[in-house]
């Protein structure tokens, strides 16, 4: 039986996934990480499904992220990282005094998933969610602005106490997802796959949630408008998408970059290895990542 980690399980998108996931494919093992205790507990209620268990985990600690990596046990063949988060500013900070957007959609991943690469079997498959925001050309009615990549000092810094920075830092974070994803696709053997995943514009979760009750409402309304379109879904049909996606048959080469379900290219900014290893090279040393973290002499049998 394979197990799969999963963060981001607890709402929005992710809570679909996890529920499409423990009703359609009980033979798997789900191990939730999530920052409130009972999640797995709710699972069961929700999908009468008891194959299910938990890691408590608030990502914006690089102590916390090492206290769950070290308390997950046995083999894991699948690791969704569907926990994310946007600001409506650029002042707040992670445990560790990093900016909290680029911490926890980037770096957290970083740790988290190195702490766990022994814990791997091959075959293993790794998705971190990430958007086609990422994508300077994207169309997106001026909502979001386009990512601004940096060296990644700079991107750990706090910036504008200002709701469209906060909303910049966002898109340029998960431009960092796309470069960490194909920077751990030099480094794992064939048969380990990662991927980044684009699940669309999902109006009906609570992505805008920092953006107070004003922008809150403003993003509802304009989310019932904008789920009608063909670019966007509601958290129903991407949770279901992004469960088969990580349960289905191998959806493309390594390092792809998965929309909604289907391989395409990502934008040509993203594809960088120069900044793909800066960012590898700065996130191990702010992550305290070590050789004996990573050893890969205990990867686990399937
Ligand atoms: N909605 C969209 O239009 C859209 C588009 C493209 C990509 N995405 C991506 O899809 C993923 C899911 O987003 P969503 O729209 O479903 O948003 P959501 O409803 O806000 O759900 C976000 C999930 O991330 C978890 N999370 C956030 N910060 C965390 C932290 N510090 N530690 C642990 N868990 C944390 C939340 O847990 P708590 O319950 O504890 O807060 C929750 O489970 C994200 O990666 C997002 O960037 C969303």
């Amino acid at each position: 039986m394979g197990t799969t980690l999963m963060t981001g399980a607890s709402r929005g998108l992710g809570r679909v996934a996890a529920e499409h996931l423990l009703r359609h494919h009980p033979d798997r093992h789900l191990l939730v990480v999530n920052r409130t205790p009972g999640l797995a507990a709710e699972l069961t209620a929700s999908t009468g499904n008891r194959n299910v268990s938990e890691v408590v985990c608030d990502l914006s600690s690089f102590d916390a992220i090492r206290r769950a990596a070290a308390e997950v046990e046995g083999p894991l063949d699948g690791f969704l990282g569907n926990a994310g988060l946007q600001m409506a500013t650029t002042r707040k900070l992670t445990a560790d005094g990093i900016e909290m957007t680029f911490g926890v959609n980037v770096l957290a991943y970083h740790l988290l998933l190195n702490l766990l690469r022994p814990r791997f079997t091959n075959p293993a498959r790794i998705i971190v969610v990430g958007s086609d925001v990422h994508d300077a050309d994207l169309n997106t009615l001026g909502l979001i602005p386009p990512p601004r990549w940096d060296h990644p000092r700079e991107l750990v810094k706090p910036g504008k106490d200002s709701a469209r920075e906060g909303r910049r830092a966002y898109a340029t974070s998960k431009l960092g997802v796309i470069y960490l994803v194909h920077a751990l696709r030099r480094r794992l053997p064939k048969g380990m796959d990662v991927y980044s995943y684009n699940p669309g514009l999902v109006p009906d979760t609570e992505l805008a949630r920092d953006a107070g009750r004003v922008g809150r409402a403003a993003f509802r309304a304009v989310g019932k408008l904008l789920v009608r379109m063909p670019f966007a879904s509601t958290s129903a049909e991407a949770g279901r998408l992004l469960a088969e996606t990580m349960a289905g048959p191998r959806p493309g080469e390594s390092g792809s970059y998965i929309s909604r379900g289907e391989v395409i290219p990502s934008s040509a900014e993203s594809y960088d290895e120069r900044r793909e290893e800066e960012l590898w090279a700065f996130a191990d040393e702010l992550c305290g990542l070590t050789s004996d973290d990573t050893a890969q002499t205990r990867t686990a049998r399937p």
